[in-house]
């Protein structure tokens, strides 16, 4: 496990937008892993700046995000696949047939999830992936839990997740109760993964996950058994 601790939110966005543009270099038909969240919005403007400046281009990579709340559709402008295209694929020249995002709108979860997981796999599996870290020690829509789940799957959102995600909502009783997410197991397959984490409020929650046991409690804490592991923080946490 490779950790950057960087000096701000600054940093921490360019440093893992050279991350994701290396990969892109490297193989430019890469399949991405991407997240939301307020985490990676310097990310993400970082490569669309480099796009928009001729250095990097999206036109063969894929992408796959991690997570979409249950029962809002893409027009929904708190739905995850919104998200997406307002901060990175309406700005970049990604094939609009290359995004995936699990099918929020599908009540049926087993059908929503079995299809999110032939989905990638068509692709091929995961190159890079890009993971936040929630307050609970979430990743993806995983929850802390008593068991690691190993594919995509339906979750109730804990009181914290929904508590922490009120705030991009007009109340806090329109903010879904479930999500489909990626499970740990497509997660820990990804090649790489690159986590980023900023503020005060993920010092505790990092630290746990990195140094502390492995546990379906702190879901991120199963990224120490992945060998390829980068972590930003602009945290200080290795004192
Ligand atoms: C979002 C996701 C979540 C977030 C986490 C941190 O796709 O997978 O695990 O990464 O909740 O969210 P922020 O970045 O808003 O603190």
């Amino acid at each position: 496990m490779r950790i950057l601790e960087v000096k701000d939110y600054e940093t921490l966005s360019e440093e893992a937008a050279k991350i994701i543009a290396a990969q892109i270099t490297l193989k430019p038909n890469c399949v991405l892993g991407l997240a939301t969240g307020t985490s990676p919005i310097g990310t993400y403007d970082k490569l669309v700046e480099w796009c928009a400046e001729g250095k990097l281009d999206f036109s063969e990579v894929t992408t796959v995000n991690l997570d979409e709340y249950k029962g809002l559709d893409h027009e929904h402008n708190q739905s995850y696949w919104y998200f997406m295209h307002k901060y990175l694929f309406d700005r970049v020249n990604i094939r609009k047939d290359a995004v995936h995002v699990p099918d929020g709108f599908n009540p049926n979860e087993e059908e929503a999830c079995k299809a999110y997981d032939e989905v990638i796999k068509s692709v091929g599996g995961i190159d890079l992936q890009l993971l936040g870290i929630g307050p609970d020690g979430h990743i993806g829509f995983n929850e802390p839990d008593d068991c690691f789940h190993l594919n995509t799957h339906c979750v109730d959102l804990t009181e914290s997740t929904i508590t922490a995600n009120s705030r991009l909502f007009n109340s806090i009783d329109e903010v879904p109760t479930k999500a489909y997410t990626m499970g740990i197991g497509t997660i820990m397959s990804a090649k790489r993964i690159l986590l980023i984490a900023n503020g005060e409020n993920k010092k505790e929650i990092l630290k746990q996950a990195i140094y502390g046991k492995v546990t379906p409690s702190i879901p991120a804490s199963i990224l120490q058994m992945h060998a390829d592991v980068t972590i930003i923080t602009d945290q200080k946490i290795s004192d």
